[in-house]
């Protein structure tokens, strides 16, 4: 550690999460060194620019980079500290897949040195942190690894999961309480004071394994309340009954808090980590498994409904409001929207429109199919069907007045003063009751 006894940083994985981390430590006065396996990526960031869209990170890399506090490169080199944020996907069976984690312990561990340490960032399946640590341990004999020596370990590790909302991740990044889990009670100890540089949320030391639990928990408690609310809305169309109404009603209720429907649950986490707990545990989480089974299935509910108005109209033109997995934001993996229009557009080519205004151009999906991307002010002019799928800021601010005499679908609730004519319209097509 240098003189000024601020650590210097390694941060492995520069996207979403790393490199928001990685100018946020900057910022804090630790020098850092972003490592990507992207060219690309490292090219930007160098050049102080952005790769991810993401509120004020610009500004803040742009600052950072350019006081020399962060730099970029594909090759690692010795730090203090590692912070590990690379994928963690799942494979077609829903196996969770280490093997990004794996391959950055590998590219770690030649320059480890003592006194170091590591914290592993990425939601990863319980036992992952040890797997690292034994990896690590057989590439390099000559260090004492926690957990597998009676004496002070050279190295510590840790596991520090990270719970921002996208669009908010700078704040969140500072403010959100942390679950610190050390390999050991000492490794919890030197991450924390890490951490500690950083974040003014407060954190909380627990094992490494616990750590990783607590993750996926949060994200499977999310997964199945929003399972619940998805199932109300296919039992509220059958029934012919309002299910922002119902739930807005519920809600008065002092201890109910039913969440929103929408189109099905996408983004990297909360449609992704629910299967690492199945994974581990495949005979005890019925409940976990079917929630992420409602949730994919609302997404073949909102493409019926959609296709029966569409094809009851066979002149109106159709735009189909957002892609991305959630509000405000340019992120469109395991994007229920995206499926959705993607299957819509297969079906009804280029009769359908697509407004993304976090998107300068279309998915590779979209490729060749004859759809249009067109602003929410072409949408309005030119398409007589409305299909809300995610609740951009920009789409929820369309005042009544400009959308009265459209056909709606509103998978968000967005527009709850709507007129109900897409109810009238669902009954006429006995998709309803
Ligand atoms: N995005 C979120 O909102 C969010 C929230 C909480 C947790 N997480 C978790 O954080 C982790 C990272 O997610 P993300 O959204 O930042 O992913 P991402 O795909 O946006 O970024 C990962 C980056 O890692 C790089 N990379 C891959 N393998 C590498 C390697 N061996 N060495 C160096 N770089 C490598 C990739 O090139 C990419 O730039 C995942 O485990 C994810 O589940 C994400």
């Amino acid at each position: 550690m240098k003189s000024d006894n601020k650590p210097d940083v390694c941060v492995v994985g520069l996207g979403y999460i790393g490199l928001p981390t990685a100018a946020v430590i900057a910022r804090a006065g630790c020098k850092v060194l972003g490592l990507d396996v992207s060219q690309k990526v490292v090219d930007t960031i160098n050049r102080g620019e952005i790769h991810i869209e993401e509120v004020d990170l610009d500004g803040l890399v742009h600052g950072v980079v350019s006081r020399g506090l962060l730099s970029a490169s594909t090759e690692v080199a010795p730090a203090d500290v590692f912070v590990i944020a690379v994928p963690t996907p799942f494979d077609k069976n829903h196996a969770p897949d280490i093997s990004y984690v794996l391959a950055a312990g590998r590219t770690i561990a030649p320059v480890l040195k003592h006194g170091d340490v590591v914290i592993l960032e990425s939601t990863s399946p319980v036992g992952t942190t040890e797997q690292m640590r034994d990896m690590i341990a057989e590439m390099r004999p000559d260090l004492k690894v926690p957990g597998l020596t009676s004496e002070i370990p050279d190295i510590s590790i840790a596991y520090c999961p990270e719970r921002v909302l996208p669009g908010r991740i700078l704040e969140e990044l500072t403010n959100n309480d942390r679950s610190i889990g050390g390999v050991t009670p000492r490794c919890a100890r030197k991450a924390l004071a890490f951490y500690k540089r950083f974040v003014r949320g407060e954190c909380v030391t627990t094992d490494a394994r616990s750590a990783e639990m607590t993750k996926l928990v949060e994200n499977a408690y999310r997964d199945v309340n929003i399972a619940f609310a998805n199932e109300l809305s296919i039992v509220s169309d059958k029934m012919g009954l309002d299910v922002w109404e119902v739930i807005r009603l519920a809600n008065r209720h002092p201890r109910v808090n039913i969440l929103s429907p929408g189109p099905g649950v996408g983004g990297h986490c909360i449609a992704v980590d629910p299967w690492f707990i199945v994974h581990g545990a495949p005979d005890e989480t019925p409940l976990i498994r079917t929630a992420r089974g409602v949730n994919d299935g609302k997404m073949h509910h909102v493409i019926a409904k959609a296709e029966a108005l569409i094809e009851a109209h066979p002149d109106a033109k159709v735009a189909c409001l957002g892609l991305a997995f959630k509000a405000n934001i340019d992120d469109f993996r395991e994007s229920p929207a995206r499926f959705v229009a993607s299957r819509l557009v297969r079906k009804f080519g280029s009769r359908i429109s697509i407004v993304e205004p976090h998107a300068d151009e279309l998915p590779i999906e979209f490729t060749d199919t004859g759809v249009s991307q067109i602003d929410i002010d072409d949408a309005l002019e030119t398409c007589q069907i409305l299909i809300v799928l995610v609740d951009h800021d920009v789409f929820r601010v369309v005042p009544l007045a400009e959308r009265a005499d459209k056909l709606v679908y509103d998978t968000r609730g967005i527009w709850p003063d709507q007129p109900r004519v897409v109810r009238e319209e669902e009954a006429r097509l006995k998709l309803v009751g």
